[in-house]
């Protein structure tokens, strides 16, 4: 009989995925707490259960696993569960990281203390109890700090405290993001950004995801931080990639990370990587489903799959096997109602586009950007070089045509 894999989550980035799983001949259960959730139809089985909900989803698994049909392996697909991911694993005996990783992963003030610990590079930190205490820690420190809550997602209420912003209001915004209602804050470090994926096996990270963070609106958007895509191969220098890939591989056995997937937010700044994040999960954004395999030729996801069910995973597997030039940009259109989208059939025609998605619909709402799930789309292509791969992506961006009107 072939393997059974549990996905917890199944929003449109999980379908990449869910749809290689089967293709890999794995009868792929889908858990959400949306029966219409994208992945649902394409699902072998499905379980009725919040990712966000622990115990929910380890009590359906476990019916399933008891009286349908036994799980090999359970994971997540582009959905920030790791926790929910880890304890189904650790309750039914499948493989996973240790519960307590997927905590201190889930949580990025444990994280930091973990690292702190562990001599990982970090920006300074602190816990924020209050608007108070936050104007303090402002006036006592000498650069620009950044304001976020310990446990949220998407850059939900990461503020950059820049200019005359009121502390009071972005204490507020940001605790309002924060499930356990608490704020830290973190000096911002200037620098190159970039996002790794790697594989641990046997405590050694593979990281054939290297990219190239594009951060040309943080200011345009301030104070939220928003990324607005990025670029494959990494423009770094070998010897500063070779020493974020190592930074990745100690931050992974910091958190206790010795089998399973992490996706790191790296900062070089003075010439030295420093860890903003490490998650414990496979990446959103369709890095790991498209830019990876596209810039490389490495199946990441495939790899992982195989990993959460068990199968044993060649490290070869994970070494680059080109380096092709990718590039993504995101749609912003501006504040409004949407009246008319278009465009976009064309675009996908074009030698060179990728992917194409527009996630607003005429009648829609638009307010401002204030964190990564409200970007109106993304567009994501492929060049001969790097320029020309930026170049198309740009030119992709401007051809889908979003009408808007004043509400
Ligand atoms: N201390 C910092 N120095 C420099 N940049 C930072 C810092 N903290 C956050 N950022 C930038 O803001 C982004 C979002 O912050 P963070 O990862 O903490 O929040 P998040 O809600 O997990 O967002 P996401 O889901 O997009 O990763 C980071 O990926 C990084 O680019
Ligand atoms: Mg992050």
């Amino acid at each position: 009989m072939s393997k059974t894999l549990l996905v917890v989550g199944g929003g449109i980035e999980a379908v990449p995925g869910v749809l290689l799983a089967k293709s890999l001949g794995l009868h792929v259960v889908v858990s959400d707490i949306d029966p219409a959730a994208p992945c649902m139809e394409l699902a072998d089985d499905t379980l009725i259960a919040s990712t966000y909900d622990i115990v929910a989803t380890v009590a359906m698994a476990r019916s399933y696993h008891e009286e349908v049909r036994r799980l090999d392996g359970v994971m997540c697909i582009a959905t920030d569960v790791p926790l929910t991911v880890a304890t189904v694993a650790a309750e039914l005996g499948l493989p996973g990281i240790p519960v307590e990783a997927a905590r201190l992963a889930a949580d990025k003030l444990a994280m930091k203390d973990r690292f702190a610990a562990d001599d990982i590079p970090i920006p300074w930190y602190s816990q924020v109890t209050g608007a108070d205490h936050l104007e303090r820690l402002v006036a006592e420190r000498t650069t620009t700090l950044v304001l976020k809550p310990a446990d949220s997602r998407g850059s939900r209420g990461v503020l950059r405290l820049v200019g005359d912003i009121d502390l009071e209001w972005a204490f507020a915004e940001s605790l309002r993001h924060s499930p356990s209602n608490r704020v830290m804050v973190e000096e911002f470090l200037a620098g190159p950004q970039v996002s790794t994926e790697s594989l641990v096996l046997d405590g050694v990270a593979h990281t054939p995801g290297f990219a190239d963070r594009n951060y040309e609106l943080l200011d345009a958007y301030a104070p939220h931080i928003i990324e607005n895509g990025g670029e494959l191969p990494s423009h770094l220098p070998e010897a500063v990639q070779a020493s974020v890939r190592d930074l990745v591989e100690r931050a992974a056995n910091s958190l206790g990370i010795t089998s399973g997937v992490v996706k790191g937010d790296i900062v070089v700044s003075g010439g030295r990587p420093h860890v903003i994040e490490l998650a414990a999960r496979l990446s959103g954004g369709y890095f790991c489903t498209h830019e990876i395999p596209l810039n490389t030729g490495v199946d990441l996801v495939g790899n992982a799959i195989r990993l959460a069910v068990g199968d044993p995973v060649d490290p070869s597997d994970l070494v680059p096997r080109f380096q092709r030039c990718v590039s993504q940009r995101y749609l912003f259109p501006g504040v409004g109602r949407v009246v008319s989208v278009g465009g976009q059939d064309e675009v996908g025609t074009w030698p060179g586009v990728e992917l194409v998605e527009i996630r607003v619909d005429p009648g829609d709402t638009l307010r401002s950007v204030d964190s990564h799930p409200a970007r109106a789309g993304v567009v994501l292509v492929t060049g001969a070089d790097r320029q020309e791969a930026m170049t198309l992506a740009e030119r992709a961006i401007d051809a889908i045509d979003i009408v808007m009107e004043p509400v």
